[in-house]
């Protein structure tokens, strides 16, 4: 669904048509939001406007031959001998309709006010008819599969800051396919085959201890690997060992297989309980042991298309001529390197999958390798037949790289950041803190959340239709006590670390700060998430003396701050395919700090207690409205909107 602001354009559009001879579709492109509140909602550049069609047509390369011509030939009905003046003559005539209440000229510029009792109608009927589904576009990617390769640990090895921004950012980026319509496959390739493997096993067997496997695999399992690390640097015999293991390994057999298998599996099990964590989940645990067997073939193919060159026993593709280097795709004792296991699983992934998109989230690090391995596809699925045969579109150019920035300092109370839980569990701690600080908070949650019921979270409309996100919602209504804190702490402590990354562009690299990412006032994860509860409370503070009511009537939103508050949630579903275009979730993210802003400035000045009946019933759906949009936000984002904190 587009937002209503559309409806408001096409207004201006098609009045401003009539009045230069421009085609309307022109015109509204060229509609602006203006820089300051005071200029008005709307905004043209009139010389803009007028412009020689023949610069818009270079960026529009949809405009055939036959209409640029045509629109080469117009002629406007005014010469415009003076924009200033033209402008003002513009804006005398246009004529203030139910969309638009006036339009004033401002040197070459018109500012346009629209009608905001009807803006206000429009976005709460809106907001009312789609819920949990404002801000999506079903149709948008239909029929549609991107399969996106994210988070991607190695097990044995640190899960680094870059591990946590793709998890972080895979997870949005699914989440937004997905509300466009796009189907989504959500893969982790672990990095879990490779000589260092054999490596763990020798360790292992040295000092490993079954118990600590069990209990904490993930970091038993690196302890074991830097210990034999060490061991191996001093004693060359281990390594020979090691290599033996791998060789046995890859030759399929299952004696040292078993106990890998033990160890992938047990990693999986904490990862996909730390990503519950982060509200994430995968279609498919793959790895890159998975392309083993497929490696021969990819070799065969590579040999036919005649990109192979042999030195010193090892095989390399030469991409020089691209200024990509010779990446080694086979070394000299017959194993394969991590690019080999990449063509072999794209390959693989295409066929089972048949994407329409693949993205990897990786990154910036890793921008030569996605380069040589997109350039390797793209040679492998040419044909000769390729001039003539167009239709059949390479499939390389489905891949995209969505690289990012590092996050620098990333470290928790025990040290450098190196397991995904102690991050976790240092931002839960952190927000414990915070909240125990303040003492008549703490009680508050420790009695109050298990009194919240449905009704004030769900729609009065739809009491029996609760659908899986809404009871998804509701499990975050913790109990009571101590572990109604604990919960909070843990979904608040997120939103802090994940809105710090997102409220940057993802390029950028960043000094990691727990100070500044758990300030309540700034523009933080702990600040939407306030936002979006205290909305909530006023619900049920003002449950005894009104109920939301669906056809309250918007013609008593008189105030400017239940405009502002209408035209900011007006602006949510163009926002959400902006940050899609970008892949950025720094556009939404700082949407969304806005809205906190104009919510709080709403409740202030707001009141709904004491107020007469229409009133109050119209300013609680107003602010129902906005919690809804605040909450399909931070889901989008991945967060847990918290009804309470
Ligand atoms: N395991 C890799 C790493 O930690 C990331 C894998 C990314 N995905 C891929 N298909 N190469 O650096």
């Amino acid at each position: 669904s587009n937002g209503v602001l559309m409806n408001f354009k096409k207004a201006i559009a098609s009045q401003l048509s009539q009045l230069t001879g421009e085609p309307e579709t022109k015109a509204l492109e060229y509609i602006e939001l203006p820089p300051k509140k005071e200029f008005g909602q709307f905004a043209v550049i009139v010389p803009k406007l007028l412009a020689n069609s023949r610069r818009g047509q270079r960026k529009k390369r949809k405009i055939t031959k036959e209409k640029s011509a045509s629109l080469e030939q117009h002629q406007p009905p005014y010469e415009p001998k003076n924009p200033t003046e033209y402008t003002k003559e513009l804006a005398e005539k246009f004529q203030p309709d139910t969309f638009i209440a006036d339009c004033t000229p401002l040197g070459t510029y018109l500012n346009f006010n629209i009608q905001r009792i009807e803006l206000i109608r429009q976005v709460l009927d809106q907001v009312i008819r789609e819920q949990t589904s404002y801000g999506t576009f079903p149709k948008y990617g239909e029929g549609r599969t991107v399969l996106i390769d994210f988070s991607s640990p190695n097990i044995a090895k640190p899960f680094h800051a870059g591990h946590l921004k793709s998890t972080i950012l895979g997870s949005f980026l699914k989440r937004i396919h997905e509300a466009l319509g796009y189907k989504t496959i959500c893969v982790n390739y672990l990095g879990d085959w490779g000589k260092q493997y054999g490596l763990l096993a020798v360790g292992f067997n040295k000092f490993g201890s079954r118990e600590q496997l069990l209990q904490n695999p993930v970091y038993h399992l690196y302890d074991v690997y830097v210990r034999i690390c060490k061991e191996a640097g001093e004693d060359n015999s281990i390594n020979e060992e090691a290599n033996q293991c791998f060789k046995k390994m890859e030759d399929g057999d299952e004696s040292v297989l078993t106990l890998w298998r033990e160890f992938r599996e047990l990693s999986i099990t904490e990862y996909q309980s730390l990503y519950k964590r982060l509200n994430i989940s995968f279609d498919i645990y793959s790895g890159e042991s998975e392309t083993h067997k497929d490696i021969p073939k990819v070799i065969d193919l590579l040999r036919a298309k005649g990109l192979l060159q042999q030195k010193d026993g090892s095989l390399y593709v030469d991409l020089e001529k691209y200024n990509l280097g010779s990446p080694v795709v086979k070394r000299h004792d017959e194993t394969s390197l991590y690019i080999t296991r990449d063509i072999a699983a794209a390959i693989d992934r295409k066929q089972k999958y048949n994407f329409d998109k693949m993205l990897y989230v990786v990154g910036v690090s890793q921008q030569v390798h996605f380069q040589r391995l997109f350039k390797i596809l793209e040679i492998l699925n040419s044909t000769e037949y390729d001039d003539i045969n167009k239709q059949q579109e390479n499939w390389a150019n489905q891949l995209q790289h969505i690289h990012f920035g590092i996050i620098n300092g990333m470290s928790t109370r025990k040290g450098t950041a190196v397991f995904l839980k102690d991050l976790l569990d240092n931002s839960q701690q952190h927000m414990l803190e915070i909240i125990k600080e303040n003492e008549k908070k703490y009680q508050e949650i420790k009695e109050g959340a298990n009194r919240m019921s449905l009704s004030s979270s769900s729609s009065p409309a739809t009491p029996s239709s609760i659908d899986q996100q809404q009871q998804e919602d509701l499990d975050v209504l913790f109990p009571s006590g101590e572990a109604a804190a604990v919960k909070i702490a843990d979904i608040v402590g997120i939103s802090a670390v994940v809105i710090e990354d997102f409220s940057r562009d993802r390029q950028l690299d960043y000094d990691f700060s727990w100070k500044r990412m758990m300030d309540s006032h700034g523009n933080t994860g702990v600040f939407l998430q306030y936002a979006h509860a205290r909305l909530n409370g006023q619900v049920i503070e003002e449950k005894a003396d009104v109920k939301l009511n669906f056809s309250a009537d918007p013609k008593f939103l008189k105030d400017p701050e239940a405009f502002e508050l209408a035209f900011q949630i007006a602006q949510y579903p163009d926002t959400v395919l902006k940050s899609f275009d970008e892949s950025q979730p720094r556009i939404l993210t700082h949407y969304l700090f806005t809205l906190a802003h104009t919510i709080s400035q709403a409740v202030r000045i707001l009141r709904v207690k004491g107020m007469n009946q229409d009133l109050a019933e119209s300013r609680l759906l107003l602010f129902w409205t906005a919690k809804l949009t605040m909450g399909n936000g931070l889901r989008l984002l991945g967060l847990k909107p918290l009804e309470k904190m």
